[in-house]
Formats: C-alpha cells, structure tokens, sequence
C-alpha cells in the first residue's frame, strides 16, 4: 500500500455515567463525566485504490467490512456523501484503548475520532451541531434508541446535565473524592438493556415508570450535590440508583459483586454505569490511598481491570 502525502486524524475519550443512564432514554436527567484515561483515535491517509479499514474487528477493505461495524461503516459513507467526496483512495486506522460494550462509550468514540478525521482529511470545518448529527446516526446503529448523551460526552472536555433533546449543560467539577471504575470484563449489551427497561416502562402492571422518575429525581439531587461538594451524600445517592437499576433489571451477579466489595472497603456510593448487565461499576471514595486500597479489593473480588479517576482539579486529601 503506498500511502500518498495527505494524512489527517481525529481523537476522542471516553465518558463515565455517573448517574442518571436508562432514566435519560426515557426524558428524565442524566450526569456524565469525560474519562480522558481511555481514549480514541482514527488516522486516515491517502492511498490509490479502495478504501480499507485496519482496526480490532476488521482488516480489509471497508465494502467487505462485517455488520458489527455497521455504525461505522455507515457514519463513513454519511460524511462523504455530506461533503461531497469520493469514498475511495483512503487508508483508515483505528485504535482505542477504550473497552468495547463497557458502557464508556466505546462506539460514540470512535465515532466521534472518524467524523473528525474525515472533516480534517478534507479540509473542511466541523460544527459541533454537525459532529453530533454524524455521531447520531453511528448512535442509532449500534444502540437503537441513544439519548444522544454518550455523543455529547465523548467531545467534551466538561461534565454533562443531559435531557434527551432539550439540554446539554455543560459544567466544570471539582470534588474532594475520586471515582473507582471496575471492569467486570463481561460485554454489556446496551442495545438489549434498553429494550428491557422500555418493555418496563410500557407495562402498566410494573414499576418501570416510577423506577425512572425517581431516577430522575436522584440525578437532579446528585447535581446539587455536586455543586455543593457534599461528597458524602453523594455517594448514598449514587447507590440508591444502583437499587432503582437493579430493580429495572440491568445490573447482574457481577456487578452486584463489585458493589458489595466496594460498600465493604469504604466506598461512599456504589453504582453500575453505561448500559449494565456487565461492563463497568464506579464507586466513590474520599481519599485516594482508599481509591488505591479499593482497586486491589475489586481485582481480587473479580474485576478484570480497574482505573482511578479524581474529580477535583487539586489534591483534596487531608
Ligand atoms: O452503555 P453505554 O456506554 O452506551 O451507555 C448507555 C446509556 C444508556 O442510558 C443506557 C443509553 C443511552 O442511550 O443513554
């Protein structure tokens, strides 16, 4: 493959919900925040000839690309037709350190990394409003029915106070505590969660819609919270939404696992985060020689990798 002069890239994070994810798909409000530990990048260069793909789920070129890289497949051919370009002579490389189905926002990423490379290759100036139209239809694929704030999040520097098609505040946070997220090592399936909690919803005889409501109510708490640096309280709203999402049916065994541990060693709050039924828990803790002390617990409760992540810009602790 000879690669031609032209070269161009586009990035994004991850994100992390801290509270407020299903409630958000159903109108009520959402808190996420940027996770810039893991991350995404798509480089495109210039070739002769076909344009090809090399990433984790396909080498080859992207007319041969399998379904599970639909969104992007598709998001490619939405930015070209948009910009008008030919979809040939191109060579796209995509990495990320992101974990897929995770609930980081893994697909939204990427996405987000190709819309960005594809606007930088050709020159052309990329509009907020335009990089999450593009990322919606990436969005739609991969998840069905997307709140469109994993779009939002993946872009931004900033946290997020997300309702489905009426607002994106962003805001800055500066907490005395730092976030545990433990990977449970289990593929989420967001698409299907999402489905389940919708039939709840739908079902008169359930609970489903009032599980939402007070999701909704805790999230608009948790941002009170948030501005008053009231880490403690916090923490006890972050795990009464972990019980609300039990009871919508998205956590599991190894989630309820990983809560347990970390309530155990000291965690303020314990919740799942992004779609559930596996990826990831966060937990909330004061100190981080406690975020230190908890990640080894959850590794050895079953965690397959852990990070740790402040919310304040300083040192906090005493
Ligand atoms: O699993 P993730 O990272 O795609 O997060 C999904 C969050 C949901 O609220 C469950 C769905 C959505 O579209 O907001």
């Amino acid at each position: 493959m000879e690669v031609l002069s032209n070269i161009a890239s586009g990035k994004a994070h991850g994100k992390i919900i801290l509270i407020g994810e299903h409630a958000v798909v159903h109108n009520e409000p959402a808190i996420a925040i940027p996770f810039t530990s893991v991350n995404t990048e798509v480089v495109i260069e210039k070739i002769n000839g076909d344009t090809t793909i090399d990433s984790m789920y396909h080498q080859g070129r992207i007319a041969d690309a399998p379904t599970s890289i639909r969104n992007i497949v598709e998001t490619f051919y939405a930015v070209c037709s948009y910009l008008k370009q030919p979809t040939e002579n191109m060579h796209l490389t995509i990495t990320s350190t992101i974990p897929a189905e995770r609930g980081m926002g893994s697909s939204a990423a990427v996405a987000t990394a190709l819309v960005r490379a594809l606007f930088n290759f050709f020159n052309t100036e990329l509009t907020d409003a335009l990089l999450n139209q593009f990322v919606s239809i990436s969005e739609k694929i991969a998840h069905g029915n997307p709140s469109g704030l994993d779009a939002k999040v993946v872009s931004s520097g900033q946290s997020i106070y997300f309702i489905k098609d009426k607002t994106a505040e962003f805001f800055h946070t500066d907490l005395p505590a730092y976030l545990v997220i433990a990977d449970t090592g289990v593929e989420g399936d967001t698409g299907e969660a999402v489905t389940a909690v919708g039939q709840l919803v739908a079902d008169s005889t359930s609970n489903g819609k009032t599980l939402i409501k007070e999701l909704g109510r805790l999230t608009n708490k948790a941002r009170k919270l948030i501005e008053e640096k009231q880490v403690q309280t916090l923490g006890e709203i972050l795990s009464l939404a972990q019980e609300k999402l039990a009871a919508l049916s998205v956590s599991n065994d190894k989630l309820d696992r990983l809560v347990t541990t970390a309530k155990a060693h000291g965690a303020l709050g314990a919740k799942l985060t992004g779609g559930g039924r596996g990826g990831c828990m966060i937990a909330l803790v004061d100190t981080n020689d406690k975020a230190l002390e908890m990640a080894l617990q959850l590794i050895k409760a079953g965690a397959k990798k852990t990070w740790i992540h402040p919310l304040g810009e300083n040192k906090h602790d005493k």
